[in-house]
């Protein structure tokens, strides 16, 4: 996709491997400029093509000083285009152009004063004193020609540093975090006052300059899309709605792991809002027909993505000769990045999406969202004026609720988490705490425990809750839900679903456990 006028101005990230490369980036774009992530060994050809206002090196786990250290063309210093080292780049700098890095005997980790020591334009309107975070080993003992000294904390006398004549400038702290209090004050004085970049990335421009792009690429031709309910397809299906039209037909597959209601909600929000070709499946017995007898996750996962390839393709066959389809994609999903390279969670659970679908219905693939971050597919979906409903929807994964029965997936296992399922999301709604945490649900164990109701043995269920603070989804912590709600759950789990007599809170982050249960 091309968006060309709006990617003029554009900041290029060279990852050398820091987990907070994506923040880096995110932070560039809430400041409404546009920038790419690449990996740090982009050729410098690549590069220079790139044609970037400013560059920023990344931090990253290792040390410059090791054999096979990861290091950046020295002729990129050399290209008169401004550049900010953070943290590992900051050391990088100083390692290529003759300064010296030393090891150090402890790690500085945490939180440090920012002492500010001379005039730089990058501590513009920067407060002296202020709170930066630290995360490094190694440090600077002696600077490349032409370099001086910042800004210094209390471990470290060389905390930034810079050559205002070739605009090259170093941080040994994370701008990007939160807890460096005028982090962005400083991403911004490199973005505007030494890049001179203009503010023009902006969703509402982004809208038409998108819709262009699609009726482009697509012309007269047919586009399929899945739609879950879930943002990302949502949002996308309503935005080739507005560029193309009836030529876009909406399939929704109801494979029976829905949670309640939800099959209704996502009808007549793009049927009868949205005016979209949608046409809904029920497949449900298709699938939990192939689910029965199962209860090893991984097949179950298996089982409900290969069934949804195959409705997929059989429905849609039905519905016309297409020649695209679409799909939710996110940045994240497709950077080439070092510290994504081999990410876990690819290896620890199978993950259900349309992948295999193309290739098997020759299909071409129409991802808008490829260059934007989640922020930025809900920032655009509520500029089409797509309801808060939908735009703040906590994540739902693709196999549904069977990956949240432990054990066999029957229909009266579904009924009973389905009902508790529905309490806990009314509860946590009423309590106003939907949109500050990132999922929050029940899940069926497969064992039974003994209870008394009234006077009488019982031998039930257990349902447990599962509620997490996130913002990737990559890591997450339990919430600390106050106990009158967890109270509320119980009683009301217990007194009104069938066949439950005990309810427990799952206080386990991830890691070392998963969000999901299976
Ligand atoms: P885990 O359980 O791996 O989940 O900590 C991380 C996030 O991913 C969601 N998830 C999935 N989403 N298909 C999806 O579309 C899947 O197969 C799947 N498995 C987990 C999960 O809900 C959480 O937000």
């Amino acid at each position: 996709m091309t968006t060309d006028t709006l990617h003029e101005q554009k900041i290029l990230i060279l990852d050398f491997g820091s987990q907070y490369t994506q923040n880096i980036a995110r932070k560039v774009r809430e400041s409404q400029v546009y920038c790419e992530i690449h990996p740090c060994t982009l050729s410098f050809d690549k590069i220079k093509a790139f044609n970037a206002k400013g560059i920023i090196l990344s931090g990253g786990p290792a040390s410059v000083l090791e054999e096979d250290a990861l290091l950046c063309d020295r002729e990129l210093f050399g290209l008169k285009i401004p550049i900010l080292g953070i943290c590992y780049g900051m050391q990088l700098i100083t390692h290529i152009l003759g300064g010296k890095v030393d090891p150090s005997t402890h790690r500085e980790f945490g939180r440090a004063e920012l002492m500010l020591k001379e005039f730089s334009h990058l501590f513009e309107e920067v407060n002296n004193n202020s709170t930066v975070w630290m995360s490094h080993g190694d440090r600077i003992s002696k600077l490349p020609n032409g370099f001086k000294g910042i800004a210094f904390t209390g471990n470290s006398p060389l905390a930034a540093i810079e050559n205002p004549v070739a605009q090259i400038y170093g941080l040994q702290f994370h701008p990007e975090v939160v807890h460096t209090t005028d982090g962005t004050k400083i991403l911004n004085n490199f973005l505007f006052k030494i890049c001179q970049c203009a503010r023009n990335w902006k969703m509402d421009s982004l809208v038409e300059h998108m819709i262009q792009d699609i009726r482009n690429k697509v012309g007269d031709s047919k586009v399929v899309c899945g739609l879950s309910g879930g943002v990302d397809s949502s949002v996308a299906a309503v935005l080739i709605h507005k560029a193309i039209g009836d030529n876009l037909y909406c399939l929704f597959i109801d494979n029976g792991l829905l949670r309640s209601g939800e099959k209704d909600k996502v009808e007549s929000t793009f049927r009868d809002n949205f005016s979209i070709n949608l046409d809904v499946i029920d497949a449900s017995d298709k699938f939990l027909g192939k689910l029965k007898g199962i209860t090893d996750p991984e097949q179950k996962r298996k089982s409900i993505g290969n069934t949804f390839i195959e409705v997929f393709e059989e429905e849609s066959k039905r519905l016309g000769d297409f020649t695209f389809l679409a799909q939710g994609t996110l940045y994240p999903d497709v950077i080439e990045s070092v510290s994504f390279k081999g990410g876990p969670s690819a290896v620890i659970k199978s993950h259900h999406n349309v992948g295999g679908l193309p290739e098997k219905m020759r299909l071409k693939l129409l991802e808008p969202f490829r260059e934007l971050f989640k922020d930025e597919v809900r920032v655009l979906g509520r500029e089409m004026g797509m309801p808060d409903e939908i735009i703040n929807r906590q994540p739902f994964p693709g196999p549904g609720l069977a990956i949240r029965i432990l054990g066999e997936v029957t229909p009266e296992r579904l009924e009973i988490l389905c009902a508790a399922d529905k309490i806990i999301l009314q509860e946590i709604k009423t309590a106003g705490l939907y949109n500050s945490l990132w999922q929050s649900f029940a899940v069926l164990l497969p064992i039974k425990t003994v209870g008394v109701m009234g006077d009488a043995r019982t031998y039930e269920d257990v349902i447990a809750i599962r509620a997490v603070t996130s913002t990737d989804g990559m890591t997450a912590d339990w919430a600390h839900l106050p106990y009158e709600l967890l109270g509320k759950f119980s009683n009301r789990i217990i007194n009104e679903v069938h066949g439950v007599n005990r309810v427990v809170y799952d206080i386990s982050s991830k890691p070392p456990g998963t969000i999901e249960w299976e």
